[in-house]
């Protein structure tokens, strides 16, 4: 007769886990963490030529973000991904994953994966793989490189793509994100497709959203990714399919060329229901929602004291405000975003 102790999970030590569970039941097992909130590109829609970034004292230090990573992990998150602003351009990254990467080995971590935008990547692939990468999101929103150069300003697309060779090789699996932008990049949408596809890499559409003030009207750039959905089936046979990776993207299968099409829309889905993530700054701000202003400092309780209680706590806090969902809406009147930070600040 087998006598039933465990009735909680327990972690690879068998230290029960006391799961993040927010006010809507969902369990919090996905959480994005910014490492940085400079980049070395400056995308249109994602910032203002002449940013200001933060002073380092505000950025939590590589150990700090280790130690938070750590709590989470502890707490039955399996699922880590690191971002920016561009988290390749941070100085000693590679020995963060390298930490990181106890979290692979001793089960606890499902998968560690990144969002780039590849300038970095031709150095960076066969570390990240070495360390236990399997997958990275790659930001590609065109093939034309004058065209990469005026959406990116600062970007150089040979650069990227020996960065995308290099995954690949590497035997990462790339995902391609591509913002979609009204009267910019719109036609070329079939191209990077089929070159994606091309690849054996998925790709993701991705409707401008009302993040940060940047110069460019928002109201201009958006382009609604049903008229885009509806054109490509023009041109393609697109069959949805039920394929999840615990983000927001609807998938469709694109029969002609094999390949799966992920479509965020924001404005025309709301993608809240089964929201699964929180997204941490690289100043140890813990937002419950993208798409909300409500946000917990995780940075104090860090660096207040050497034992995680504090920082426990406050998570636990933060977790019991998760609200439902967004409240995105391009305003038609004015350039206002919805929230006021960049999508540098909290991550992608
Ligand atoms: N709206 C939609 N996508 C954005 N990204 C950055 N800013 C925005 C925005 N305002 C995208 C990048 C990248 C991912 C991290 O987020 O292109 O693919
Ligand atoms: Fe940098 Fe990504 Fe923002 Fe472009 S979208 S400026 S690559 S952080």
């Amino acid at each position: 007769m087998s006598v039933v102790t465990a009735i909680s999970p327990a972690d690879a030590a068998g230290t029960p886990i006391s799961p993040l569970i927010d006010p809507f039941a969902r369990v919090i097992s996905y959480v994005r963490v910014s490492v940085t909130d400079r980049c070395d590109m400056r995308c249109v829609y994602c910032m203002s030529e002449d940013m200001n970034f933060l002073p380092k004292r505000d950025v939590l230090t590589l150990e700090e973000l280790d130690r938070l990573c750590a709590a989470f992990v502890s707490r039955g998150v399996n699922k880590l991904r690191i971002t920016g602003g561009e988290p390749l351009v941070r100085r000693g990254i590679m020995g963060l994953f390298r930490s990181l990467a106890r979290h692979l080995e001793s089960g606890a971590l499902a998968e560690l994966t990144l969002t780039t935008n590849g300038s970095q990547l031709a150095n960076c692939a066969a570390d990240l793989a070495a360390v236990g990468v399997r997958r990275l999101n790659l930001s590609m929103d065109t093939l034309d490189p004058d065209k990469f150069r005026a959406i990116t300003r600062w970007g150089d697309l040979a650069q990227v793509q020996r960065g995308v060779d290099a995954a690949q090789s590497a035997g990462i699996a790339v995902k391609i994100n591509m913002v979609a932008l009204k009267g910019v990049n719109e036609d070329e949408i079939p191209r990077v497709l089929e070159w994606a596809h091309g690849r054996g890499m998925d790709l993701t559409l991705i409707e401008v959203m009302p993040l940060g003030n940047v110069e460019a009207e928002r109201v201009d750039q958006f382009l609604s990714l049903s008229l885009v959905e509806r054109f490509l089936s023009e041109r393609y046979t697109l069959e949805p399919i039920a394929f999840a990776t615990g983000g927001p993207a609807r998938y469709l299968r694109v029969k002609e060329t094999g390949g799966r099409l992920g479509l965020i829309t924001p404005h025309t889905h709301n993608f809240c229901e089964g929201c699964n993530r929180v997204r941490v700054t690289c100043t140890g701000t813990l937002y419950m929602c993208l798409g909300q202003d409500d946000a917990a400092d995780l940075r104090a309780p860090l660096r207040a004291s050497q034992s995680d209680e504090l920082l426990h706590a406050a998570i636990d806090a933060a977790i019991a405000r998760k609200p439902r969902g967004h409240d995105f809406i391009v305003d038609r009147r004015g350039a206002k975003p919805a929230v006021a930070r960049h999508m540098s600040v909290t991550g992608g």
